[in-house]
């Protein structure tokens, strides 16, 4: 390795750096915005700004602009709702179920982010909707956050990688996406009110990244503000994070809408940042009847004049406190959007729903984001003859989770539950015998009813398979009854609810047998059965094909290649921000004390053993690593590999590349993932595999200077199957 053509090449690129331009700009398209603008009325372009049901905005119909119609979510597009909350009867909103968020970020694989998000935008785009509300990509700081089930990764690069495919997939049918919770969106339960704060450099390497990514490289074209507030101020109205950083720093020329009723004061609003005020009228509804009831005025029944970017505003412009200037600007923004989505001229094509292609995508994130954790004395894959006989217990073998979690909830035109797949997929002689186990209801207790029953079936059984693991909630149609994996709550703990380990631990006495299948957002504590558990996956919420996805996978049909994109924890106390008790905060504030280690920069850094690492995932092939080598190129250091295939399966496999700075001054973490390439090999093939590592890889961001810089000296390169699981290292001095 020399070192100084290395550094030369990395400051060469350095400077080559430069602000993408956005595609929402085009100067023929500002004439005619300015044009538009110059024809609207105050009240007009007022009107623009705000919601005027529960997902849609008002247009201009004399001016030929349209209303804007948004939908949820990230993994599918939302039932219809019609003008108010009342689901529509009669229409046809079954649509496709993808995996959840976890499981995407799992496969590793980005063009299937890509064809994720072409399945949602052509869902959206037939549908009728112009903004899909997605993709949620908050980093996932701890593992109780209610809606982890959402997001992507604890990795600020895995997010950036999956999210950029996501949204040209959306993007390119014709639709927008919109990222969000911009920003520090890490819990759920007191989301409206807490205020977090985290140190300037926390917030650059880990918590923006993702974002940034969104606006730079995947020209998003819309942002949505969370809830929270960060340091004191509404993020929905943030001047630091929207008007400096998003629309400053980042270029971002796109519109940014609140959170549903995310919105606190007018002139903020106006002033920093947001563009397009959503909301609910239930929840106005609520605050007006409650404020004219104790003001003993009259009862006020236009609640959308009343959002603070309608009747408000308007006060303020002719008031003259605020420039109509600051209105135009919003205006232009949303009108941007319409012009680059096609929504003026009406020239948008016509996706397509729930096809056999959007299907199989969803069982293909499924298949590569399902993880094998834990495979002792290769138990899994089940042989389909040698298994006469197979008990599945377990709540979540039957349980459709398509409706559950919040906003995000989706009518699946079908949904294959585990016992469905595992009867698709088992030899024709095979009996199946199902024993629920537990019960997913508020009171916890294990049955001991069921339990016995689970052991009888497993007793006289070949093999068992437990499903077990989280829950959206209790009861999906009423909001009260979310629990676990569910927007507007977090979990409690990280302990198994309903009596689940007292299942697990009989039913493995009764057959040594047994696979786990986790299913939910995340890590619980497996201390009571993990060291007896000879087999466990992670089978997340894997979407309308997740029963079929695992039941190949069980039987062999496909050779599992997820990696865990979290960290799993031992015990909740190990997860550095419980560690220094800062999850959910004190008094409505949060202090991210553990800073910049965050999942694996904390438990490698700290040398805490988690349960499962980051990057974790095992194949039913192996893999062998050799002839690594790392070499300057032009755009940085090229990390390249030969990666074999040297078991019997056909297989993939995800290498991994992190970057660790020796002796630095600056606190760094042990390892931070710099790179990633997932390579699909025949059984006994190899490949040569070559990763970029840009000047982005080695850098800081520096608080005193404001910026990223690369601290002189030496750096480890390491390659391998998991952060735990390093098969080589080199070293290079810059
Ligand atoms: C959620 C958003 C969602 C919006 C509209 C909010 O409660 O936080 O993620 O897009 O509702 O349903």
């Amino acid at each position: 390795m020399k070192p100084n053509i290395l550094l030369c090449s990395l400051l060469m690129l350095a400077g080559a750096v430069k602000l993408q331009a956005q595609s929402l700009f085009n100067k023929t398209t500002e004439n005619k915005i300015t044009t538009l603008i110059r024809q609207m009325t105050l009240d007009e372009k007022l009107s623009l700004l705000h919601a005027n049901s529960s997902f849609t905005s008002a247009g201009i119909k004399r001016l030929g602009i349209p209303e804007i119609v948004t939908s949820d979510g990230p993994h599918g597009v939302r039932p219809e709702h019609g003008r108010d909350w009342v689901l529509d009867e009669g229409v046809e909103d079954a649509g496709t179920y993808l995996p959840t968020g976890n499981t995407l970020a799992a496969s590793w694989n980005p063009q299937l982010g890509y064809r994720y998000g072409a399945v949602l935008g052509s869902e959206a785009s037939y549908r009728g909707k112009d903004i899909i509300l997605g993709p949620g990509i908050n980093i996932i700081r701890s593992p109780l956050n209610g809606r982890n089930f959402e997001y992507l990764s604890e990795d600020p690069f895995l997010i950036s990688k999956m999210v950029v495919g996501y949204i040209k997939g959306v993007q390119d049918q014709g639709v927008s996406a919109c990222v969000k919770h911009y920003a520090a969106n890490n819990e759920e339960a007191d989301r409206g009110t807490v205020n977090v704060m985290m140190s300037e450099r926390a917030l650059r390497e880990l918590y923006l990244p993702g974002f940034k990514a969104a606006v730079q490289e995947a020209r998003v074209n819309a942002v949505m503000g969370s809830y929270n507030k960060f340091r004191g101020q509404y993020a929905t109205h943030h001047k630091y994070l929207i008007n400096d950083i998003l629309k400053g720093e980042w270029g971002f020329r796109g519109l940014v809408m609140s959170d549903w009723g995310s919105v606190h004061d007018t002139k903020e609003a106006l002033l920093y940042g947001t563009d397009l005020e959503m909301g609910t009228d239930l929840m106005l509804m609520y605050n007006t009847v409650s404020q004219t009831a104790a003001s003993g005025g009259p009862a006020k029944t236009d609640y959308y004049s009343q959002f603070f970017m309608a009747d408000p505003a308007k006060k303020m412009i002719l008031d003259k406190e605020i420039g109509v200037a600051v209105i135009d600007e919003k205006v232009r923004r949303i009108l941007r959007v319409m012009f680059a989505t096609h929504m003026i001229d009406g020239k948008r094509k016509k996706g397509s729903y729930h096809t056999e292609s959007h299907q199989q995508t969803a069982l293909q994130v499924a298949e590569e984001g399902i993880v094998l954790l834990k495979n002792q004395s290769g138990l899994l894959p089940l042989s389909v003859s040698g298994i006469r006989s197979l008990a599945v217990i377990g709540e979540n073998a039957t349980r459709e989770n398509a409706m559950g979690g919040g906003s995000s909830q989706v009518k699946a035109k079908y949904e294959i539950t585990p016992l469905q797949g595992l009867k698709n997929y088992a030899g024709k002689e095979t009996e199946i015998r199902y024993a629920r186990g537990y019960k997913i209801a508020k009171d916890q207790q294990a049955d001991q009813t069921m339990i016995a029953e689970a052991v009888a079936a497993a007793a006289k059984a070949d093999a068992a398979i437990i499903f077990c693991g989280w829950t959206h909630g209790y009861d999906y149609s009423k909001w009260d009854n979310n629990a676990y994996d569910a927007e507007g709550v977090d979990k409690p703990d990280m302990d198994m609810p309903f009596g689940q380990n007292e299942l697990i631990r009989a039913v493995l006495k009764a057959n040594p047998k047994t696979v786990i299948v986790l299913m939910g957002g995340g890590p619980l504590d497996m201390s009571a059965w993990i060291d007896e558990a000879p087999a466990v996956i992670e089978g997340w919420y894997p979407g309308m094909e997740g029963g079929n996805a695992l039941a190949k996978i069980i039987y062999g049909q496909v050779n599992p290649s997820g990696k865990l994109p979290l960290t799993f924890p031992k015990k909740l106390e190990d997860s550095p921000a419980h560690k220094f008790g800062e999850f959910p905060g004190l008094n409505g504030v949060v202090h991210y004390k553990e800073d910049i280690f965050v999942g694996y920069r904390y438990f490698d850094t700290y040398k805490v053993k988690p349960q499962f690492a980051f990057g974790h995932g095992l194949s039913y092939t192996t893999f062998a690593y050799s002839g690594m080598s790392v070499q300057p190129a032009a755009k940085g250091v090229i990390l390249k590999a030969n990666v074999k295939n040297s078991g019997t399966r056909d297989g993939a496999e995800v290498v991994q590349v992190y970057v660790k700075q020796n002796q630095s001054k600056i606190r760094k973490a042990e390892k931070e993932l710099k790179g990633f390439k997932k390579v699909f090999l025949k059984a006994g093939e190899e490949q040569q595999i070559e990763v970029l590592l840009d000047s982005d890889a080695f850098k800081y961001y520096d608080e005193g200077k404001k910026g990223w810089l690369t601290a002189p000296g030496s750096f480890t390169i390491m390659a391998g199957s998991s952060s735990d699981d390093i098969r080589g290292e080199r070293t290079i001095s810059l």
